[in-house]
């Protein structure tokens, strides 16, 4: 890819957890899938050093404004969004709006990939292995239920495991409407129950469009679970110094890997992802890797990001990661010289 030599206005756009206060009748992990300033800041000195003139813009209504009084000639988009199914498209769809170019997907695939049974059926479409489920809105929904248990149960539409724990994983009916009632009155969003898919756990980090290369697969060892049990859940999550060992590259038979990498990019094919993802799989008791979910705005802190641990453990320093989103998104709107 060529170097761009000339200096670009760069936007950052992002939420972060820090302008939240959490209410007392919120779920513990309201604001789990919001930024922390030094990955904003790490994000901007990538930026800089290569000779960019940054702007942290954040992702509040001012945004509109400000853009409008002096625009960026690209935006670095992290923002999550606020609220909704959505939320996540929100600022793509302004910036688009606004013929400002930026990094990463576009609203479609921002809100099909954050809907995971929206996700599943495109997925479904292409013939790429996803387990079985059920969107429940309210919990008749589960009268109908045509699923092979042990089953799991999670938000149809969150990241960052919120509201996924590690008694997520029900064996039974009663367990399963229990776990159901709870998510649909803590969280008021529809739940996806999902088959459990038991065997280990990978997630792979994509870059680029035409022809989109994988960086990584990255195994997740949960410590202390036996492999069936083992749940990426909230409390591990948080916790993951302690709790999560990454096999990066796993030690894994290479035909594996391959078919694993092949679901991944397959996966990111059909959701029409751009620029990066990371997309989460399980290999089930078949032997077969499982689609789990895809993340067009993986995480990016230097510290604890998934992408950014797989990619350093891939020999990749954070300022070649971010500067390859970057490139990518240069390149896709002609930027580059
Ligand atoms: N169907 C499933 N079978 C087994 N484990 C699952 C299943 N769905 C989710 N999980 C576990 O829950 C974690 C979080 O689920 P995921 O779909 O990736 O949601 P999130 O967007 O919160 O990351 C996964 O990393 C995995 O450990
Ligand atoms: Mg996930």
């Amino acid at each position: 890819m060529n170097i761009l030599r000339r200096k670009l206005k760069v936007g950052i756009t992002y939420n972060l957890k820090k302008d939240f206060t959490h209410q007392e009748d919120q779920p513990i992990d309201s604001f789990e899938e919001f930024d922390s300033e030094e990955t904003i800041d790490a994000i901007r000195d990538v930026l800089e050093s290569d000779g960019h003139e940054v702007f942290k813009l954040g992702g509040g209504v001012g945004l509109i404004d400000r853009l409008r009084t002096s625009p960026v000639d690209i935006v670095f988009n992290i923002a999550e969004g606020i609220g909704g199914r959505n939320r996540e498209s929100h600022i793509p769809a302004l910036l688009e709006f606004l013929n400002i170019p930026y990094t990463g997907s576009d609203p479609l695939t921002l809100a099909l990939t954050l809907d995971k049974s929206m996700a599943k059926k495109v997925v479904q479409s292409e013939a790429i292995p996803t387990p079985g489920f059920k969107k429940v809105e309210r919990i008749e929904d589960l009268h109908s239920l045509n699923l092979r248990y042990p089953l799991f149960v999670k938000l149809c539409y969150e990241g960052s495991s919120k509201g996924v724990r590690l008694d997520s994983k029900v064996s039974d009916p009663n367990t399963l409407r229990g776990k159901v009632r709870w998510l649909l009155e803590t969280y008021g969003t529809p739940v996806l129950v999902e088959e459990f898919v038991s065997g280990p756990e990978f997630t792979v980090g994509i870059l680029g469009n035409e022809d989109p290369v994988v960086l990584g697969v990255m195994q997740i060892e949960i410590k202390g679970s036996s492999q069936d049990e083992a749940i990426y859940s909230l409390e591990v999550k948080r916790e993951w110094e302690e709790k999560v060992r990454y096999h990066c590259p796993p030690a894994i038979p290479d035909d594996l890997l391959k078919r694993i990498e092949d679901v991944a990019r397959r996966a990111y094919r059909a959701l029409d992802c751009r620029d990066v993802s990371r997309v989460d799989i399980r290999v089930g008791g078949d032997g077969a890797p499982y689609f789990l979910e895809v993340n067009p705005l993986p995480g990016l802190s230097p510290v604890y990001g998934d992408l950014p641990i797989m990619a350093r453990r891939m020999g990749w320093e954070y300022s070649q990661l971010i500067r390859t989103i970057f490139n990518h998104a240069l390149k896709r709107y002609g930027l580059v010289e």
